[in-house]
């Protein structure tokens, strides 16, 4: 696992748009694993540009979101499907809409949804590049701290540190879901190439738990260390601090 320092924000964002594009523009059949948040939000300006200018065809592409919460419908304004349309599939709208999968956080039954996206992506997979964001506690997808490493796409109980993290998109933190389905941390390790990116002193601390060899399963992301095929960017305010070549 290596992790590289971008500087700013924009550079990392461009940095990572291009490694989708490139994977996309190479294998037209690629399985992408997409995920949401304020962190993605440029990845995804920078990709629909590069998509624009070479009018890239995405028909055959597939992706796989990471997660939804639990009880809004795809049209609730803060749902992860809305996020995605307004972030991606409806500024380059020529995705095959049958190739687009994100968890149904309305399920009537949220476990046979859990398992219904574990065995899509187990038939379809395995996904080529996943992209990941960390929360401050260093959750991955929604796999809070103490998630089991095995865990299959399942339901979660978000920590009351995401639920305030997250509360900035809602009116009110109540409006918050208190739960999401995520796929799992052996969902996650199952891709071919991951690349996580992490901006703001805000993530500092859960980047810096990174950088000692261990898995701990307090801090989810650490995980990572037992994949093969793990890139992380960062910007100057989220990366370690490291001591100076002399
Ligand atoms: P953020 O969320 O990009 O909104 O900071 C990342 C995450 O919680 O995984």
């Amino acid at each position: 696992m290596k992790i590289t320092n971008l500087g700013t924000r924009s550079y990392a964002s461009f940095y990572v748009a291009c490694e989708l594009y490139k994977q996309m523009s190479q294998h037209p059949h690629s399985k992408l694993g997409l995920a949401t948040g304020g962190t993605m939000v440029q990845i995804y300006q920078y990709l629909v540009d590069l998509l624009h200018k070479n009018q890239l065809d995405v028909s055959q592409i597939e992706t796989f979101n990471l997660d939804e919460y639990v009880g809004l419908d795809a049209k609730h304004k803060e749902s992860y499907h809305t996020y995605m349309r307004d972030q991606l599939f409806s500024r380059y709208p020529h995705f095959d809409a049958s190739l687009i999968h994100i968890p149904q956080g309305d399920a009537s039954d949220l476990t046979i949804e859990a398992t219904r996206y574990e065995n899509l992506i187990n038939q379809q997979g395995p996904i080529d590049i996943q992209i990941l964001g960390i929360g401050e506690n260093g959750h991955i997808g929604f796999n809070e701290p103490g998630t089991d490493i095995n865990s299959p796409t399942h339901i979660v109980n978000l920590t009351e540190s995401t639920i305030q993290a997250n509360s900035r998109y809602f009116a009110d933190e109540n409006e918050v879901p208190k739960q999401a389905i995520s796929m799992g941390l052996a969902t996650i390790l199952k891709a071919k190439r991951i690349i996580l990116i992490a901006f703001g002193e805000k993530k500092r601390a859960a980047i810096e738990a990174l950088t000692n060899n261990e898995v701990d399963p307090e801090v989810p992301a650490t995980i990572l260390h037992a994949h093969p095929n793990v890139e992380i960017y960062v910007d100057d305010d989220s990366a370690p601090r490291i001591e100076p070549v002399v």
